[in-house]
């Protein structure tokens, strides 16, 4: 199967790609990455010389084009990805979720490509702390920030593309994701690579919001399960009942780094700040027969801690390179 992987430098993108060449020997990788602050090629050591790498954007429908028409199928994971970025300045959330998924679509619908679209639940807006209700399918759409609303939009498209063309599509919206390759201004690792530093974590407001932590591995074998067993045209949620708040998060990172679980600050709290996430993942394990391997978060986040310790010489040069950028952010943000 020749796989078109957009994205693949990133964060999941790229564990989608070593994952699928560790468990699918046949397949042919090709991805499609723009190498923003937020791709690198370090990602795909291991593998690089098993996969054929295009520097390109998905909103350019000149690179575009070939690559979908020589693919089986088209797993759409780049955009623009961090919420508080979008808020400093929202424009290449809109060029890339939107008018990249855009041209992905037109390409797909063109040469007839199997396509499936990597979204988020933050689509459905946020729950409140003691709503006994998580989010399905049937959730409406109410995003709250630039990020998600430019994630909602993409999807919209892609279900239009189903409807009117009857392009050959499926969507995934999943929780958070955690594990190796996660860019240092994402919360995770911003936190293990502050400590490492001598830096004490930074809880945004009160520190209660709840985010659904899933291993980026059991997001990634889902997003496998629906592109060989979906129904085309359907949405199925990805989440393996990971409610966390962010305090308990930082307590847990504090612990398992051998420091006191109470040595951190609050700082001021995000615009918009989505309160709750949680994922109902019915359909996808019944119809689908998906589960996640990772059983508790508490042994993911260990492993993870061990990666980035293992691993500086990967974050680093990211950290030193996106410092001032996210400094900006920061004071722009209020902080
Ligand atoms: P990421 O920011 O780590 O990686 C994004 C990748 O896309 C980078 O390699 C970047 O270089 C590339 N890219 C950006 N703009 C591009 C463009 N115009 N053309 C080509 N490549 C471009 O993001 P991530 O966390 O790996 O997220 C991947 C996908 O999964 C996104 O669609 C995101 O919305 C979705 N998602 C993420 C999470 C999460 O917790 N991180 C959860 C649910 C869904
Ligand atoms: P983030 O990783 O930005 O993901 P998302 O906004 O998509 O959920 O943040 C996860 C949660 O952690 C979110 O509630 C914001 C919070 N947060 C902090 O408290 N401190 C931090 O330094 C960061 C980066 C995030």
């Amino acid at each position: 199967m020749k796989v078109l992987v957009t994205g693949g430098a990133g964060f999941i993108g790229s564990n989608f790609v070593h994952r699928t060449l560790a468990t699918r020997p046949d397949a042919e990788v090709t991805v499609l990455d723009l190498l923003t602050y937020a791709g690198s090629l370090s990602s795909l050591e291991g593998v690089r010389d098993r996969v054929r790498f295009v520097e390109g954007d998905v909103a350019d429908a000149e690179v575009v084009d070939p690559l979908v028409a020589d693919a089986d199928v088209v797993v759409h994971f780049a955009a623009e990805s961090h919420n508080d970025n979008s808020l400093a300045d929202p424009s290449p959330f809109i060029r890339t979720n939107i008018v990249g998924t855009f041209t992905l679509l037109e390409a797909a619908r063109t040469h007839d490509v199997r396509y499936h679209h990597v979204s988020t639940d933050e689509v459905y807006g946020d729950l409140e702390l003691d709503d006994p209700k998580r989010f399905t399918e049937d959730t409406p759409y109410t995003p709250s920030s630039p990020y998600s609303a430019s994630k909602a939009g993409s999807d919209h498209l892609v279900r239009a593309w189903v409807r009117s063309f009857g392009l050959r599509a499926t969507i995934s919206n999943c929780s958070n994701n955690y594990g190796p390759r996660q860019h240092v201004e994402k919360f995770i690792p911003r936190q293990i690579t502050n400590l490492i530093d001598g830096v004490r974590p930074k809880l945004y407001g009160d520190g209660l919001n709840v985010r659904d932590w899933i291993h980026v591995d059991d997001h990634n074998d889902a997003v496998w399960t629906i592109v060989e067993k979906g129904r085309p045209g359907e949405t199925y949620l990805i989440g393996a009942d990971g409610e966390v708040n962010n305090r308990d998060v930082v307590r847990l990172v504090l612990e398992l780094m051998g420091r006191d679980p109470d040595d951190y600050d609050h700082v001021t709290d995000r615009a918009g700040h989505d309160r709750r996430y949680a994922i109902e993942a019915g359909k996808l394990r019944q119809e689908l027969g998906w589960a996640p391997r990772y059983d508790t978060f508490r042994d993911g986040l260990a492993a993870t801690v061990e990666w980035y310790r293992e691993n500086e010489a990967w974050w680093r040069p990211q950290k030193d390179a996106t410092e001032a950028k996210y400094a900006r952010t920061q004071k722009v943000l209020g902080r």
